[in-house]
Formats: structure tokens, sequence, C-alpha cells
């Protein structure tokens, strides 16, 4: 085996790891003329707030639509090995080169237990996927995000977190599922100004069923 094909050492500082993939990143798309060549990361700002909602909310089951080489997933599968009950992310990228650095980048975390990377065209996996979804990371190509949403409303648990990315850098692109959000009942919605712009829309659950008042 040449070095080049040799496994990566398991890298288990995360912290460390995400230094070097957020570097990396930023290093790559800065050299990729063309935007679909781009790695396309989250900021590390915009991935902490992600994390810390999943984390402070208590999610559970977690879908990711939009892996790239797994940098956003790292962060989510560290939030669900600490959560109490949760699930394995479930992450979707149809690239296949980004996909494999996305398993390799999870191994060498030893988080890969913590994510199950679906190779495919996100629409098509979403309707096959059994749910139910407690949060749902919308962070592929933006327009066909209504369309997944639609298809997803029948496998969100009554207290859901949606979130998707670039609502600030790409309002034109992601105008549709914006519209399609505040089109659902019972969500409130905000955008928070940290990278490129993170939507925000939970809907929570109706309240535990409470006694009826006594008359006396
Ligand atoms: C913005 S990047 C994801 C970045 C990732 N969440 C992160 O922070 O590391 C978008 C990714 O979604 C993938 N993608 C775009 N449209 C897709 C689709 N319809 N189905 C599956 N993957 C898609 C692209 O190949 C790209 O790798």
């Amino acid at each position: 085996m040449s070095d080049s094909n040799m496994p990566p050492a398991p890298f288990r500082d995360l912290q460390a790891l995400l230094r070097e993939l957020e570097q990396e990143g930023q290093a790559h798309d800065a050299a990729q003329s063309e935007h679909r060549n781009k790695r396309l990361n989250l900021e590390a700002p915009t991935a902490r707030l992600l994390q810390l909602l999943l984390l402070s909310g208590r999610r559970r089951r977690v879908l990711e639509i939009g892996t790239s080489n797994g940098f956003s997933a790292l962060w989510i599968a560290d939030a669900l090995r600490r959560i109490p009950g949760a699930r394995p992310l479930i992450t979707i990228e149809r690239d296949p080169a980004r996909a494999e650095a996305a398993r390799r980048n999870l191994a060498r975390a030893a988080l890969d237990r913590w994510a199950d990377v679906r190779l495919g065209d996100a629409t098509a996996i979403v309707a096959g996927l059994e749910g139910p979804f407690d949060a749902v990371f919308f962070d592929a190509d933006r327009v066909s995000a209504p369309g997944q949403l639609a298809l997803l409303l029948p496998r969100l648990e009554e207290d859901v977190l949606l979130l998707a990315d670039n609502a600030l850098s790409h309002p034109q692109e992601i105008a549709g599922y914006l519209e399609a959000v505040e089109r659902l009942p019972g969500f409130v919605t905000t955008v928070v100004t940290v990278g490129k712009g993170l939507h925000l829309a939970h809907r929570i659950g109706a309240p535990p069923a409470t006694r009826p008042a006594r008359a006396d």
C-alpha cells in the first residue's frame, strides 16, 4: 500500500481535527474557481451555534441534508453522543468522494458510530426515510429544500427544530424554503446573523396533558 492509500491515523482530538478541516476547507475553497468544486463547510461559529441548539434542545433524531466532507456532521455527531437516548445522525450527500471523505473524517474522530452517511440524491433518500426527526438541518441545494420539507412533514415530531444555512448569503435561492416554512402552522422563526445566516424554525409540541381544574 502506498503512503497516499494508507488510512489516516485515528484523530481523537476532535477540536484539533475541526481546526484542521476548517483551515484546509478555507484554503481548498479559495483555490477553486468553480462553486460546485468547493467544500462549502459551515463557518465554525455557525457550527458551534448549531451544536449548542441541538444540545440545549436535547435533539435525539437529527437529519442533515448536505454532508460535504463531514465538517458539520462532526459537530452534530459530537452533540448526539452526549444526549441520552439519541440516535446516530443521518446525513445525505450525493457526491461519492465527499461522502467517503465524511466517513473517513468521522472515523478519525471515533464518531463514525454516531453518523450514518447516506450516498445519493437527497430528495430520493428523504422520500424513503422513516423518521421521526426532531431536528433537520438543510444545507444542500436550497432549491430542492421545499420539496424535501414537504416529504418530511409527516415524519417530524411535534416538537421539532428546522435549521437552514445561507439565509443571508443566498436570499433568492432560499426564498422558496422560507416561504414554505412560513406557511406551516405553529412555527416561530428567526434568522441569526452568524456566518452566512442561519434560519431557525421551531415548533413546540403540545403541552403534556393537564388534569382538568377542580371546581372547588
Ligand atoms: C454547503 S455543502 C454542505 C456542507 C456541510 N453541511 C458542512 O458544513 O460541512 C452542500 C453539499 O450538499 C451536496 N448536495 C447538494 N445538493 C444535493 C442533493 N440534492 N442531494 C444530496 N446532496 C446534495 C453537495 O454535493 C455539497 O457537498
